[in-house]
């Protein structure tokens, strides 16, 4: 293949990790000579980075990868990479006979001579570690926004929660060394980055896995917090048993620390979070949304949930619908159970609640959302917040922007203001989005 065909395009399914990979994917490409290509068609490498968290995703997968290889052209090369890779391996070449390679999400650094090997007419290369070994290149990420970025801090997860396939696709807790952190969250801002989201499975892992570098998550973040010019920092996502009073007081503490906690519950019933393997009950994750709301003044909480996961009963999902009244989430990502293979759930428990139960369930807890949300949205009306701005919208008529607890605010104002923290006054709201004017 020559330099002159060497284009490329990614799809990227799942999660804020998965995004993260493919810039660093974009990345290492653009690194071994590779350009974007525009179109899905004329590309020369077709790479697609996926998600096996629930069913729908991976058949989406599926659908797109049969319908790519049917059109494939002689010189193109077809993989698959991320979650679905480490769950299917093998089995992916049996499906599509002429898909290329397949690698992990722990295999991020072995594309370039994974793409060598393949030119050299190797067929069906395959890789799929079953931990992370830290090894990425952390100066080559080809990052989408000029302004917020993503740095992960900890990947893979030791918790195994029944339901997830995440600690079989990405492996065991490994922790960043605090020091290679600091020294991409300074150079982001010295390119002028004004905003980062920390990623992990369990943020609030972080450390824990090397104990002789004596820094924790609420650590870390004093460290990143202490960098000038670093005007926000997210993170995300955390477990509600490791999210600690450390943690609450550095929310509290440090300015650039956003009052936004992603603290997923899943269910509200005790019988249904034993069978998760959660290993907190209602009351315990109670006392510490109680705690978080006493100590950090104006936070807001977001949350994941999972409806319909098995012997589910009306009143058990009942009782999530009330803690979801209760504590009335700003955000909140809410799944039907989807049973994934080798996971524990799927091995012990089947999947008995009915789709159109699930699916009621569904949508009732979505029409919570909603109605809280908008009830939230107008007691902001009136207030003044803070927004750094990120861009200008398609149309190019108004700026956009998030407070610190996350909610998105479009305002009139000039594209000069991109990157600068407005005070926004609040007017209206719609389609969950705030609408406000610069003061
Ligand atoms: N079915 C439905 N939702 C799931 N999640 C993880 N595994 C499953 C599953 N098998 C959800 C959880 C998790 C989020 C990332 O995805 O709510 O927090
Ligand atoms: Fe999955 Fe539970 Fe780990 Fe989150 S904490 S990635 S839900 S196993």
């Amino acid at each position: 293949m020559t330099d002159l065909n060497k284009t490329f395009y990614i799809k990227t399914y799942g999660c804020q990790m998965n995004e993260l990979d493919s810039e660093i994917i974009i990345g290492q490409l653009e690194k071994g000579g590779w350009t974007p290509s525009i179109s899905e068609e004329d590309a020369s490498l077709f790479i697609f980075n996926t998600c096996a968290v629930r069913d729908l995703a991976e058949q989406k997968v599926i659908g797109k990868v049969g319908e790519l290889l049917k059109r494939k052209k002689n010189h193109q090369i077809i993989g698959i990479m991320g979650c679905m890779a480490a769950t299917q391996k093998e089995s992916l070449f049996r499906k599509f006979p002429h898909l290329d390679f397949v690698l992990g999400p722990n295999n991020l650094m072995d594309l370039l001579p994974a793409l060598d090997n393949l030119f050299l007419q190797k067929k069906h290369l395959i890789k799929t570690d079953k931990n992370f070994f830290e090894n990425i290149d952390y100066t080559q990420i080809k990052r989408k926004s000029p302004l917020n970025a993503s740095v992960s801090i900890i990947r893979g997860c030791n918790k195994f929660c029944s339901y997830c396939v995440v600690p079989h696709t990405r492996g065991k807790e490994v922790s960043r060394p605090p020091q290679s952190i600091i020294d991409e969250c300074k150079q982001l801002v010295d390119n002028g980055y004004k905003e980062i989201l920390l990623l992990g499975q369990n943020v609030n892992s972080y450390g824990k896995d090397t104990p002789a570098s004596h820094c924790y998550f609420p650590d870390l973040l004093a460290k990143l917090d202490a960098i000038p010019g670093l005007l926000r920092i997210r993170f995300m996502t955390s477990h509600p048993i490791d999210i600690s009073l450390d943690l609450m007081h550095a929310i509290r503490d440090l300015p650039s620390v956003c009052e936004f906690v992603h603290f997923p519950i899943q269910s509200a019933s005790n019988r249904i979070l034993q069978k998760m393997h959660r290993m907190y009950s209602k009351e315990l994750y109670m006392e510490k949304v109680s705690l978080l709301t006493s100590i950090v003044p104006n936070v807001q909480i977001g949350t994941d949930i999972i409806i319909g996961f098995p012997t589910e009963t009306e009143e058990e999902f009942l009782e999530t619908y009330s803690l979801f009244n209760t504590i009335r989430y700003s955000a909140a990502f809410i799944f039907a159970y989807s049973p994934r293979p080798n996971t524990f759930a799927y091995l012990k428990y089947p999947d008995d609640v009915p789709h159109e139960i699930k699916q009621q369930r569904l949508q009732s807890m979505l029409a919570l959302h909603k109605k809280i949300h908008e009830e939230d949205s107008q007691k902001k009306v009136g207030k003044i917040l803070e927004v750094l701005v990120e861009k200008t919208t398609d149309d190019g008529t108004l700026l956009k922007g998030r407070t610190r607890t996350w909610d998105k605010v479009l305002f009139p104002g000039s594209p000069s203001l991109i990157g600068t923290l407005q005070k926004i006054t609040i007017e209206n709201f719609a389609h969950q989005t705030l609408l406000g004017k610069n003061l």
